[in-house]
């Protein structure tokens, strides 16, 4: 199908810690649609945090919440759509992001991502896979390894994040977002 500019959703995927929230809260002031965090819809309609949902259903259950919330959100138009870090596990739920989005992942070295989670992590009831963590660092590496391919093949445009502030971040997408459309 074809994406119009004013339509179409800019999606970010990537690791926890890599910054699709700051980033895309960012981008959805600059170019003005709505920022939805998919993580967010589920713990407004569930009124439960994501740890919670984790320890009282499992994982599989949070997965197929994930792709409910995921195929209402792929219907929606002009928004910023920020993933949890799971989300490239399904490739369905991919699919589904395409057919209006433009996907961007937002790629971080570990040492970034470590940086980015290990002030946090232990406070954090949205991170159940790092939060009760032994070693931080080897599970960051873990979870990078078994989904760095995933993010690469899901992706339309990859931005490196390493080293920059989030709205240089945010601006590089925008930037990339709007050489797609001055080319059509
Ligand atoms: C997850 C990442 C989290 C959240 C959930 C599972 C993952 O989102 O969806 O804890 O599997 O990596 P963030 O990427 O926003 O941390």
């Amino acid at each position: 199908m074809i994406k119009e500019k004013d339509s179409v959703n800019i999606v970010l995927i990537g690791m926890s810690g890599a910054g699709k929230t700051l980033v895309g809260k960012y981008i959805s002031k600059i170019l003005n649609k709505e920022f939805i965090d998919t993580d967010d819809v589920i713990i407004n309609i569930t009124g439960k945090t994501i740890d919670h949902i984790f320890k009282e259903y499992g994982e599989d259950y949070f997965r197929q919440m994930e792709k409910n919330t995921i195929k209402e959100v792929s219907s929606f138009y002009n928004k910023v759509i920020s993933t949890g870090g799971g989300v490239v596990l399904d490739k369905e739920n991919i699919r589904m992001l395409k057919y209006n989005g433009i996907i961007f992942y937002l790629s971080a070295s570990v040492d970034t991502l470590y940086k980015n989670l290990s002030l946090n992590i232990r406070k954090d009831d949205r991170r159940p896979l790092l939060k009760y963590s032994k070693d931080l660092m080897e599970d960051i590496i873990k979870l990078y390894n078994n989904r760095k391919n995933l993010y690469i093949s899901s992706a339309d445009y990859i931005v490196n994040v390493d080293g920059k502030s989030y709205e240089s971040v945010g601006n590089e997408i925008i930037s990339i977002f709007d050489s797609i459309y001055s080319c059509s």
